[in-house]
């Protein structure tokens, strides 16, 4: 058998395990989903979002792309966060970075990839930002974990800035933007505790007016 096809098979003996645990588990999700989580990951093989959360089909809504990246330009980015903060109105939104992350190494160096190497810019920026800090830890994997948290930290700000999320906490008053990583090496994720749900952290310059009706 090829070795594709034994994800297949795999398929056939989840689905029914699932049914033997709930006869009624995919007549539930055929006609509607619920999540109250958007997921912003990364693309990383060792970091599905479901299972390290404990959560099924249904309840997390998921975008991931290399290094769990919020880029104000990202055309796919914006179109699942309006859809999930404005159509699904999830209630909470988690940024979860992982340590080990191949774009945090890629962003450290100065060797040439390819294409990526414009993508990973957004993380150099980050860099650049905190230089000193990052600069001043000698430990070159502490110094990779810290650029992987103020990467993380950053994406959150970066959610902030959007028109979709501050018209919705205007609106709603929510969702709470939460920032977190993965840790590959023993399952966990750590909280970065930086957690917002209004605008009364960010720059003032990055602060929308509230939209008035015309
Ligand atoms: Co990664």
């Amino acid at each position: 058998m090829k070795k594709y096809e034994q994800l297949l098979l795999q398929n056939r003996a989840w689905v029914e395990q699932k049914l033997q645990e709930d006869k009624d588990f995919f007549n539930r999700l055929a006609n509607v989903q619920t999540p109250e989580f958007l997921w912003i990951g990364c693309a990383d093989s060792r970091v599905p979002a479901n299972e390290i959360t404990g959560t099924n089909p249904g309840e997390v809504f998921v975008h991931r792309n290399i290094a769990n990246m919020v880029v104000h330009s990202d055309m796919n980015m914006l179109s699942v966060l309006d859809y999930a903060v404005n159509v699904l109105e999830v209630k909470h939104v988690i940024v979860c970075g992982h340590y080990g992350c191949g774009g945090i190494k890629a962003a450290m160096i100065n060797k040439q990839i390819g294409l990526i190497d414009n993508w990973i810019r957004h993380i150099k920026d980050v860099y650049r930002m905190h230089q000193d800090e990052l600069e001043a830890i000698d430990d070159m994997k502490m110094r990779q974990d810290r650029l992987t948290e103020l990467n993380v930290i950053e994406q959150v700000y970066d959610l902030g800035k959007t028109s979709i999320i501050q018209n919705a906490w205007q609106k709603r008053g929510g969702p709470y933007v939460h920032g977190w990583v993965y840790d590959v090496s023993n399952g966990l994720i750590k909280d970065l505790k930086v957690s917002m749900h209004d605008d009364s952290e960010m720059p003032d310059v990055y602060r929308f007016e509230k939209m008035t009706k015309v």
